[in-house]
């Protein structure tokens, strides 16, 4: 794995910065394999990285025709619920109508048992990544990974504590959270770390202490156990990066 962090002066720069680090990651991998196979993240930082991707003429030449978009985690409600990860993702980047429908793999969030979203977005996994040359120790390897982090070091929904942490064998796992007590359906950690590359946006002050506590002081907490293949890019904005030191912010 190698491990960089780009400190980007605002969440807007920074939103900008991943857009254009996205162009670079989609335009190498068509040329290389024909296709970008990109997982997102939810939450609200990469809104504005999803909005900038559908409408910014800088980006007009991403090759949507040959993308296909997954979730690296989902809540368990349906996908026009406030919650919905998809339902972030249709507003912002969907938007824009450039991506063919069935290149749009979303998480079936909305069944009863999350246990079985989960099976079945594991299936739909099985399938797409079914050519031996599409995985790597028997997980899929996507281009590209999205993944945030929360205030308690959790990212996808890979929360302190959760039963997914542990999870090796399985791609996709549901399983409740108890801070927020619902079940999430999420990527488990081998699926993560087979990625070509995985970019880590995160932004704000609620993350700086974190922040600090995982890039400083090595804490073990579930993002530090994202450890790619690939490459690992943070990609931060001041606010969250205050206080990391100085020779890490230059
Ligand atoms: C989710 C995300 C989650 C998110 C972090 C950061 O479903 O909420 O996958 O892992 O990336 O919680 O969320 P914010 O970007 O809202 O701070």
């Amino acid at each position: 794995m190698s491990e960089q962090i780009e400190i980007y002066p605002d969440a807007d720069i920074l939103a900008r910065e991943a857009a254009g680090k996205l162009l670079q990651l989609a335009t190498g991998s068509v040329a290389a394999r024909g296709r970008f196979t990109l997982a997102l993240a939810g939450g609200s930082t990469p809104r504005k990285l999803y909005a900038l991707l559908a409408t910014d003429p800088t980006f007009a030449a991403f090759p949507w025709a040959e993308t296909h978009l997954f979730w690296s985690d989902e809540r368990h409600v349906a996908p026009d619920h406030a919650e919905s990860n998809y339902l972030m993702v249709q507003k912002t980047l969907l938007s824009s109508g450039e991506i063919p429908e069935a290149q749009v793999h979303r998480i079936e969030a909305e069944l009863p048992d999350a246990g079985e979203a989960a099976t079945r977005y594991e299936a739909t996994l099985h399938a797409f990544f079914s050519a031996p040359e599409t995985q790597a120790a028997g997980f899929p390897i996507f281009d590209a990974i999205l993944l945030g982090m929360g205030p308690d070091g959790h990212t996808a929904s890979l929360f302190p504590g959760s039963a997914a942490l542990a999870e090796r064998k399985r791609w996709v796992v549901s399983n409740w959270v108890e801070k927020f007590k619902t079940d999430r359906i999420t990527f488990t950690f081998p699926v993560i770390n087979a990625a070509r590359t995985v970019l880590m946006l995160v932004a704000g002050p609620d993350k700086t202490e974190m922040l600090h506590e995982v890039l400083t002081e090595k804490a073990d907490y579930p993002v530090r156990h994202v450890q790619p293949d690939g490459a690992k890019i943070w990609m931060l904005d001041q606010a969250a990066a205050a206080r990391l030191p100085q020779e890490v912010r230059a």
